[in-house]
């Protein structure tokens, strides 16, 4: 039998921008529950929740403090039961952000930890001498500098791959191990749908050998966590895995292994990145590579014995019209042609808040700006460093995670209906144009397109379950491939870019299923416009 993960659709909400309901400028769960209305139209299966737990707030519930409490700024564990009873009534799943590789400073774990070196909960986290008087070694935060912090108080130095704020969990720990696993089955109770991963790779890391993800200890504890906790149970896990190949994703995702159901891989956000540097150091994006990744997805893991998911954004990467297609004079055409070539692809589809609108990146001018610790600590650095100003606040309108965090546009009123008080992050002056209430009015609009390919994965196996096989002769920047289920073919064609492109196919049409300009009744010398997309029936 399929699991539901398999045929569904799911729905990332960003908590802090998504719809506010107590005018303190921030999103809330209270919020989440008043707009499950639009999302049943929609018509999605499943909210993937970015955390709403107790936390200081300085990744944005990233760094958490209490696993089993709600943070105050988003309601109370009330509203998370109410949440998740109404979700229910409208068909919707919720699926919780586990962040594991790492806590707060502030939970209470890590606050008696820090105490001394024998207390209890020291080995909870990761503890190294100096060595010289310096750091054990040049292991690198993801948010700028050392990725050791010092301790005063017992003169260690402790490990956070991200924020000082965010020590690294010792995994090697089965203590805590098992800590977490409770915690797991905690929310399981609650009856939850499942379990996005935060940076789950990094789970096995060695670092006195400097190995940070896809340790050796990884699929172990996998297994463990998946025996103890939501193995047998009909939930959906995914983890994000930024260094994930083919192969690698299809250990996570290969039943056999009990591990997860899937996982996000991020090939194609390194695409304008020159080789061996940082996110921030671009170069020319190339639509060909972008076709390779993609193809390469689809081609080179085994969905017999294995899964995967399909996504465009999500709260740490920018839009993709702004990255990849136009998101001026072809917003619409463009975001309607992301949305065909990868929702009849195979694996389960994400769509991150604003996505099924089209949404746009939001350049700011200033650091002052920006909230994103990831962007500014890389500001602050480089600045140090020497390099120019309006380079960095560049790269940062290109690549930075505010892009896609401003609050979400529900209509043209003041802050687009997001809140009546005073938006935590400012929002996109786009609003008045793009909003919901827009979008859900005009019958030609990008939430409808996103709506009715839904609707096909709901209702037609062949998009869950088709092969996929590439059309190989196109042009570069078109990408067209077939899926086929017993006898039944599907042709999908997508000019990625912006300029006309010719393409041609010997296959009859024997219906449309969706475009995003006018329909072929033949494929034969076709003149496809910029960003057009269509699916056809053929024999
Ligand atoms: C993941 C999250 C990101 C967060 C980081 C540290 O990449 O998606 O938002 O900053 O992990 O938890
Ligand atoms: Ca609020």
């Amino acid at each position: 039998m399929t699991p539901w993960w398999k045929k569904a659709v799911v729905y990332q909400v960003y908590p802090k921008s998504f719809q506010d309901s107590n005018g303190d400028g921030i999103g809330d769960l209270k919020g989440i529950t008043s707009r499950l209305d639009y999302l049943e139209k929609l018509g999605i299966d499943a909210i993937w929740l970015s955390p709403v737990y107790q936390s200081p707030q300085v990744d944005n519930g990233y760094d958490i403090s209490d696993y089993e409490a709600i943070d105050p700024q988003y309601g109370t564990m009330a509203d998370m039961d109410e949440l998740l009873a109404k979700a229910k009534e409208h068909h919707i799943k919720i699926v919780m952000d586990l962040v594991v590789n790492h806590t707060s400073d502030q939970h209470k774990w890590f606050i008696e930890a820090r105490k001394s070196k024998n207390n209890p909960y020291r080995d909870y986290y990761i503890w190294r001498d100096p060595v010289d008087g310096h750091e054990p070694n040049d292991l690198k935060s993801a948010f700028s500098g050392s990725a050791w912090k010092f301790d005063e108080a017992t003169g260690q130095y402790y490990l956070h791959f991200f924020a000082d704020q965010q020590p690294d969990l010792n995994w090697q720990n089965p203590e805590l191990r098992d800590k977490i696993y409770d915690m797991m089955n905690f929310w399981i109770d609650k009856g939850i749908g499942g379990f996005r991963m935060d940076v789950i790779e990094l789970i096995g890391k060695e670092p006195d050998k400097k190995i940070r993800e896809n340790g050796p200890m990884l699929h172990p504890y996998l297994q463990e966590m998946n025996k103890k906790t939501f193995g047998g149970k009909n939930l959906m896990t995914v983890g994000e895995t930024w260094n994930a190949t083919p192969k690698i994703a299809e250990e996570y995702s290969d039943p056999a292994r009990h591990e997860l159901s899937m996982v996000f891989q991020f090939e194609n956000q390194s695409l304008d990145q020159q080789e061996n540097k940082e996110k921030w150091d671009l170069k020319k994006l190339d639509l060909k590579q972008l076709k390779d990744v993609l193809v390469k997805w689809q081609t080179q893991v085994d969905f017999n014995h294995a899964w995967n998911s399909l996504f465009w954004e999500n709260h740490d990467i920018p839009r993709v019209i702004s990255r990849w297609g136009n998101d001026q004079e072809y917003r619409v055409q463009s975001a309607k042609m992301f949305a065909i070539v990868l929702h009849l692809m195979h694996g389960t589809p994400y769509i991150y808040n604003g996505e099924e609108i089209g949404m746009t990146n939001c350049p700011v001018k200033d650091i002052s700006e920006i909230e994103d610790i990831e962007s500014i600590n890389m500001y602050n650095e480089r600045l140090a460093q020497g390099y120019k100003k309006t380079d960095l606040i560049h790269a940062i309108n290109v690549k930075g995670r505010d892009n896609a965090r401003r609050p979400m546009q529900w209509n043209d009123q003041p802050n687009a209906g997001f809140t009546k008080g005073k938006p935590w992050l400012a929002l996109n002056p786009n609003y008045k144009k793009i909003n919901v209430e827009a979008a859900l009015a005009d019958p030609g609009s990008i939430f409808y397109t996103y709506q009715k390919l839904i609707k096909l994965r709901h209702e037609n196996d062949l998009v869950v379950n088709g092969d996929f096989e590439l059309m190989p002769k196109t042009s570069d920047s078109v990408l067209a491939y077939y899926r086929k289920l017993n006898g039944q073919k599907w042709l999908v064609v997508a000019n990625l870019s912006g300029n006309e492109e010719s393409f041609s196919a010997k296959d009859q049409v024997k219906e449309n299923i969706i475009e995003n300009y006018d329909k072929h009744q033949q494929l034969q010398d076709l003149t496809l416009k910029p960003y057009e997309a269509f699916a056809v029936k053929v024999q």
